[in-house]
């Protein structure tokens, strides 16, 4: 930690497992044990509400990958975890759940002084990801293949009889996204572990010490070596080995959708299995009758909700052209008043942006909506004078083929888009490449109804967006993505059908 960052954190009450946890470089969870990169190259770990180093980690490359996937293939197949009962997997599951709930304190300070976010936002990652895992492990317990009578048997002396098993894929190599840092680990790993599997994980290089810490977790828990392993590193050098590699069952992604393109192709090398959870440019459409006063903070939320790095972040607000002046006002009312500060200041309600290149991006977008002429509503700058703030803003005056309208900005920015009728709205929410959610505000079912089989999206909200739940899938259509996540769909994805055809 730099001297300026332990003045800063001095001010908060940092938990002493906390303080211990940065008070050195930290090390990569390989098999049972906590090593460097095998080059001795690290990587700097920043508070982006200071820009200050907190700490490093390692910076891992092919030759550590190797050295994790030998180690999850040897666990896959060992007595102690390949060879567990489904009641037995369970119950480990739920110890490791035991100890992420122990530690919540621990967690949640270190995804915001990692990941900026406000601690109540932490907190409530740490009661998402805790009901995700608790929520997958009794999956384990609940697997079941089906039994078919083969139509047409061949040796007639004797009786066929045909069933399914499903067995998990193998290795899975986890690769990971700052925006969620707990959660995305999460939704990796707990289903990927309750269908038997092993996993290395390869968090973000923005966000690697929850997912360190979640290393930490598993192995109190008691987790059998190589069962969760935790490489830390930069993409190119450490996720794109990792994906390419022939040991690995399937990729599980999270992240842009150019990079979920390379993992993708990288992966069909060896005709390795892929979830990708990608980009999104969702709409949220209000309909004429959708204004209630008291849903104006839900709309607020879901664009702002975690500075607006959010896959499904409601960047696009279509409003019916009768409530669109009162829609945007409503929303700019809000945007403009959300406390920017440090995400472990108790009144923070917005925090810094993860990192300086992600700033400068979501500035150069907000400069390219301005000089394409569209019109700034609500704040439109940099926030304060130091750290990755970015003020909240709103545009309106905006058409199709502006930059800020068709792509993934993954920050404070929301494009405001007034409608006439329903044709236009579909017209328009449908004009993107991603499909990820859209949301319809409105009590009006027959319009509602209309208007969800024919928006291009894995998820439809009605009266609310950003709100998953961990029972439903999720996941994308279009280049938003391949595969679910949550639900029996989400557990599914790690498993593979084996086929019995018998003679007996
Ligand atoms: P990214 O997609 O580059 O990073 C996500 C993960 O992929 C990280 O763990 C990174 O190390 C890894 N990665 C990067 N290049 C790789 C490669 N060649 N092979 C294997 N792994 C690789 O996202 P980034 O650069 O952090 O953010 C850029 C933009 O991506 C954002 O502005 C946003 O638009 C989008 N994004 C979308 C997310 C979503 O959930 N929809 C999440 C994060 C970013
Ligand atoms: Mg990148």
């Amino acid at each position: 930690m730099s001297q300026a960052q332990a003045a800063k954190l001095e001010q908060y009450e940092i938990t002493d497992a906390v303080s211990s946890f940065l008070a050195s470089p930290r090390k990569m969870l390989v098999g049972d044990g906590w090593v460097d990169a095998k080059s001795g190259r690290t990587l700097d770990v920043l508070d982006p509400a200071t820009n200050r180093l907190i700490t490093s980690v390692p910076a891992a490359d092919s030759a550590d990958v190797d050295d994790a996937v030998r180690a999850a293939e040897q666990a896959f197949v060992s007595p102690d975890w390949g060879g567990l009962s489904p009641a037995e997997r369970e119950s480990l599951l739920l110890k490791v759940a035991d100890v992420i709930e122990t530690r919540a304190d621990d967690f949640s300070q270190i995804i915001t002084l990692e990941c900026g976010k406000p601690l109540a936002e932490s907190d409530e990652e740490i009661a998402d990801a805790l009901s995700t895992w608790r929520y997958c492990a009794a999956w384990a317990t609940r697997i079941e293949g089906s039994s078919v009578n083969p139509i047409n048997p061949i040796i007639p002396e004797k009786s066929a009889f045909g069933y399914t098993r499903k067995e998990p894929i193998g290795v899975v190599g986890a690769i990971i996204p700052w925006n969620f840092p707990l959660i995305n680990a999460v939704d990796r790993v707990a289903p990927a572990l309750t269908a038997g599997c092993t996993v290395v994980l390869k968090p973000a290089e923005q966000t690697p010490l929850t997912a360190l810490l979640l290393g930490e977790a598993a192995l109190e828990a008691g987790l059998p070596a190589g069962v969760l392993n935790v490489l830390t590193g930069f993409g190119p050098e450490a996720g794109s080995p990792l994906a390419a590699h022939p040991g690995i069952g399937k990729v599980a992604f999270t992240g842009s959708t150019s990079v979920g393109k390379l993992i993708g192709k990288a992966a069909m090398e060896n005709i390795t299995d892929v979830n990708l959870e990608l980009g999104g440019k969702s709409p949220m459409i209000v309909l004429e009758d959708g204004v209630d006063d008291d849903m104006l903070p839900w709309l607020a939320a879901g664009l702002f909700y975690n500075s607006g790095q959010v896959c499904t972040a409601g960047s696009r607000l279509y409003a019916h052209k009768k409530v669109f002046d009162k829609v945007v006002a409503g929303v700019a009312d809000i945007a403009g008043s959300l406390k920017l500060g440090h995400g472990l200041e108790a009144e923070t309600e917005m925090g810094p942006l993860v990192s300086p290149e992600q700033q400068q991006r979501v500035l150069g977008y907000i400069d390219s909506g301005v000089e394409a002429g569209a019109e700034t509503v609500t704040g439109g700058k940099q926030w304060g004078t130091e750290g990755c703030f970015v003020e909240p803003t709103i545009f309106t005056n905006v058409h199709d083929r502006m930059k800020v309208v068709k792509e993934e900005i993954f920050g404070p920015v929301m494009v405001a888009i007034p409608f006439a009728d329903e044709a236009e709205v579909l017209e328009k929410a449908n004009n993107t490449s991603y499909g990820l959610t859209a949301s319809i505000w409105s009590n009006d079912l027959s319009k509602v109804n209309r208007l969800i089989p024919r928006l291009k999206a894995g998820l439809v909200w009605v009266n609310a967006h950003n709100l998953l739940d961990l029972a439903l899938p999720f996941g994308g259509v279009k280049q938003s993505g391949i595969g679910r996540e949550n639900g029996l769909d989400g557990v599914e994805e790690y498993l593979e059908t084996k086929t019995v055809i018998m003679y007996s």
